[in-house]
Formats: C-alpha cells, sequence, structure tokens
C-alpha cells in the first residue's frame, strides 16, 4: 500500500526531557488510525513533530506527499475565540497551498470550496457570523472546514472530542468514515471505547508508541503496551473493545459483530 508517511526512530525532548522516545510509524493511503494514550503521553508532541512544530531530536520523518495536503485540526482550547473574524475567513485561512491561476480566479475558487465545504458540514448558514458566537460544536464543524481546505491526503485530527457533546461527537466520527473514503486520517483521542469503533487501526502513545494493527483492544493489551487508560463507553458503543484478543481478529479487522 502507498505510503503518505514514515517516522523512523523519532525522539522528542522539551528541555533535555525526553517525551517521545525511538518512536516508528507508518501511515498509508486509506488508514484511519487512532491514537490514544494517557494525558501527557506525547499525542500532541508526535502530531507537532509531523506538522513540522517540534524539532525532533532524533530520527527523521520522510514524507511521501507534499507537507501542504496534510490537514490538521488543532485542539480547540488552542483556539482563541475572541479572534475577530467570520466563519468563511476561518475557513479560507485554511488555503496555504496557493499554487493557482489568476488572483481572482483564485478567490472565486477559494471562496466557491470554502462554501461547499461548510455546507457539506452543515453550517453554511453560520458563514458571516464571527467564530466568538458558535457553540462548541458549530466551531469544531468549521475548523474541521478549514482543515479540508488544501484537499488533504491527510488529514490530522488532535483530541476534536474534547468540549463538544455527544450528539455533535458521533456526528462527528460518522463525518470522519466518509472522509476516510477520500483521505487518510489519523485521529488523536483519549476516549478509546469510542474511536475503537470508527478506526482501522490503533497507536498506543506514552513515551514510546505501540502500533495495533486492528481496531479491536483488550485492557490486558493496554497494559502490555504501558498505555495506562481507563476505557469508557457510552450509547451504543460496541463493547469489542473489551474483548480478547486473538490471533483471528487480524483476519476481521473491520467487523464489529464479536462477542458482548
Ligand atoms: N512546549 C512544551 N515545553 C515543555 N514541555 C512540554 C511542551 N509541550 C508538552 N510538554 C510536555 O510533554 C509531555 C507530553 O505532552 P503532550 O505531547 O501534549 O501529551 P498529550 O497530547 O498526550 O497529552 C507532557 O509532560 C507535557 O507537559
Ligand atoms: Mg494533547
Amino acid at each position: 500500500m502507498q505510503k503518505l508517511l514514515e517516522i523512523k526512530e523519532l525522539t522528542v525532548s522539551y528541555d533535555h526531557e525526553v517525551v517521545l522516545n525511538d518512536v516508528n510509524l507508518t501511515v498509508h493511503k486509506g488508514d484511519f488510525l487512532g491514537v490514544i494514550g494517557p494525558n501527557g503521553g506525547g499525542k500532541t508532541s508526535l502530531i507537532k513533530a509531523i506538522l513540522g512544530l517540534v524539532k525532533p531530536s532524533k530520527g527523521q520523518i520522510l514524507f511521501h506527499i507534499p507537507q501542504t495536503r496534510i490537514g490538521y485540526l488543532p485542539q480547540i482550547n488552542q483556539i482563541d475565540k475572541r479572534f475577530p473574524i467570520t466563519v468563511l475567513d476561518v475557513v479560507r485561512s485554511g488555503k496555504t497551498d496557493r499554487r493557482s491561476f489568476s488572483l481572482f480566479a483564485k478567490q472565486t475558487e477559494e471562496i466557491a470550496h470554502a462554501e461547499s465545504l461548510l455546507n457539506e458540514m452543515g453550517v453554511w448558514q453560520l458563514r458571516h457570523k464571527a467564530i466568538g458566537e458558535l457553540s462548541g460544536g458549530q466551531m469544531q464543524r468549521v475548523f474541521l472546514c478549514r482543515s479540508l481546505m488544501n484537499r488533504p491526503e491527510l488529514l490530522i485530527l488532535d483530541e476534536p472530542d474534547t468540549f463538544v457533546d455527544n450528539q455533535f461527537e458521533s456526528e462527528l466520527y460518522e463525518k470522519l468514515k466518509e472522509l476516510n473514503q477520500r483521505m487518510a486520517i489519523v485521529l488523536v483521542s483519549h476516549d478509546v471505547g469510542t474511536i475503537s469503533y470508527y478506526v482501522k487501526t490503533i497507536a498506543c502513545v506514552a513515551r514510546e508508541l505501540h502500533y495495533h494493527p486492528s481496531n479491536i483492544i483488550s485492557t490486558t493489551q493496554l497494559a502490555s503496551y504501558n498505555c495506562p487508560l481507563q476505557i469508557i463507553t457510552h450509547g451504543d458503543v460496541p463493547h469489542t473493545v473489551l474483548g480478547l484478543h486473538d490471533k483471528h481478529q487480524h483476519d476481521h479487522k473491520h467487523d464489529h459483530e464479536h462477542d458482548h
């Protein structure tokens, strides 16, 4: 399968304190990878390293796609709600990949694209509002549109489930499932119970990264990955996440019909 990026022996430190140690990970076309791990485990640092926002102290990341084709939805608490900018402008600001025709054609195309994304996410009617007027769920949708402006081949989301209600959360995941048909997705979350229903594979990040080639993970495995997490399930999330992980499950990784 086509590789989008390869992380090799990546170490990230802040003031000589190692927060990610010797991490290896390959992201392929079509992937839907859930990145889980405890608070402070290094998930955001991993994403920032991929985006070039922190410098690795060791190792490298090989990109097989242009870095402009990586979309990013930051943690919402990093967004300043008082910033005086409209919804449409927030979405347009995601367009950083600027190889195009005339300025006019470019702007017209850009606005049309932004509006079509807002429409796809069901928030087109909010396009002239200031972002500060939006609810958490609406804001999350708007920033999701922004992260799609460069037509990414890889979309990275950092805890998009924080500060949004359960209903929006499942809507968002359904939307991501759709988007996954046209792009690879890396979804950071502390809620393994919920995301395991949507993702195809899992990476546990707690200073080290353990890759798990399935969306079904047991508490025993989490422990063996040094990934101390409480599994919280709510709603109609399948209980397979708690199921025993035997070797057959590798052959049925998209099958959610396991025993409860
Ligand atoms: N800019 C920074 N300077 C110093 N330490 C940081 C910085 N960013 C994160 N850290 C520390 O690195 C560790 C990993 O943080 P982070 O990558 O944000 O983890 P996670 O996203 O899994 O919660 C934490 O101990 C955090 O306090
Ligand atoms: Mg984080």
